[in-house]
């Protein structure tokens, strides 16, 4: 699985925050042609991205590349695909993703614009963002529409539009829809990224709800200000306690239950059984992982 602590967003046509998003330590870097960006400014956003990939994304200290369209109803996604399908581009976020129709679309698009500018076909990943009503209901069957899919984020901001709900920090009123798309994500083999927490000056909040959607089985988040990064890395990194435990279980595991002929032991106190063991080896592949993401 690809590591996706931090999906890093930056609106397109802001200039300023372009040229610093170059030296961003993040998993994904995205630009924004959807929301964050203004009807009026989309062309130069567009012109703006192309200028990246051209002059800046060699030198990214971002791992991935992505760019978050349009979707299909506004009749901009066709100009947004033309204008950024270019070497370099590692994927693109479909933001308001209602069905598997729209993947379907979208994957044939980006096999034409990879085959017409000399891309490997399938290089570039689809990103789905979750954030409607239909779009949850509707999540794995997207989630499975094509092998390009290889992460879901949830969206809490337009959800609660969507919803008539007013969006709160305790997020009561996404429960169902968040933890619901972490599990289409999982059943379908994809990456859950958690949603934007929009109230950026209230850190300890932002800790709290990055803990909560890491217990619901979120491995990264949508983020929107430079101090979200640094306690994403931590919370989506297995602390030194859990690689402990980890390394514990399976010690205890292999050489005291299966070299001895049985499948449950006892550590710290608890049982360790088949899954608890699969767990704990989980734990340890995704340190591994985001080891070698990091070299
Ligand atoms: N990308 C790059 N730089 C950013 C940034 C971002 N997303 N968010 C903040 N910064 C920079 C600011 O430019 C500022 O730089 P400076 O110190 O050189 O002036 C610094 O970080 C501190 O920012 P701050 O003053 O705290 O916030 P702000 O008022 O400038 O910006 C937002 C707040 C919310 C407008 C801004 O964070 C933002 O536009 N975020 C992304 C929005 C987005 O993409 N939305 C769509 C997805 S939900
Ligand atoms: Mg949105």
């Amino acid at each position: 699985m690809a590591v996706m602590r931090s999906v890093f967003y930056v609106p397109s046509n802001n200039e300023k925050m372009v040229t610093k998003a170059t030296s961003i330590e993040v998993d994904i870097l995205t630009l924004d042609l959807e929301d964050s960006v203004p009807p009026a400014e989309k062309v130069r956003g567009r012109e703006m991205i192309k200028k990246y990939l051209d002059s800046a994304r060699a030198k990214q200290k971002a791992k991935y590349f992505y760019v978050r369209i349009n979707n299909w109803e506004t009749e901009m996604t066709n100009d947004d695909l033309e204008a950024v399908v270019y070497p370099g581009l590692d994927g693109v976020c479909l933001a308001k993703c209602g069905s598997k129709e729209n993947v379907t679309r979208l994957a044939w698009k980006l096999e034409e614009l990879e085959q017409r500018r000399g891309m490997k076909v399938g290089s570039v990943a689809i990103q789905l963002l979750i954030e409607t009503a239909k779009g949850v209901i509707n999540a794995h069957e997207a989630a499975t529409a094509s092998p390009r899919v290889g992460s879901l984020i949830f969206g809490a901001v337009d959800y609660t539009k969507d919803m008539r709900v007013t969006l709160t920090s305790e997020g009561q009123e996404q429960l169902y829809a968040r933890f619901y798309t972490a599990v289409a994500a999982r059943a379908a083999g994809c990456v859950a990224i958690d949603c934007p927490y929009v109230a950026f000056q209230d850190m300890e909040g932002y800790k709290k709800s990055t803990e909560e959607g890491h217990q619901m089985g979120y491995e990264g988040r949508m983020l929107i200000h430079p101090s979200q990064i640094e306690p994403a890395h931590e919370i989506y990194t297995p602390s030194a306690e859990s690689i402990e435990w980890a390394e514990g279980v399976k010690k205890v595991f292999e050489e005291e239950g299966i070299a001895k002929g049985t499948a449950a032991v006892t550590y710290l106190g608890k049982m360790v059984d088949t899954p608890v063991y699969e767990n704990a080896m989980q734990i340890l592949r995704t340190m591994e992982e985001i080891q070698a993401a990091d070299a």
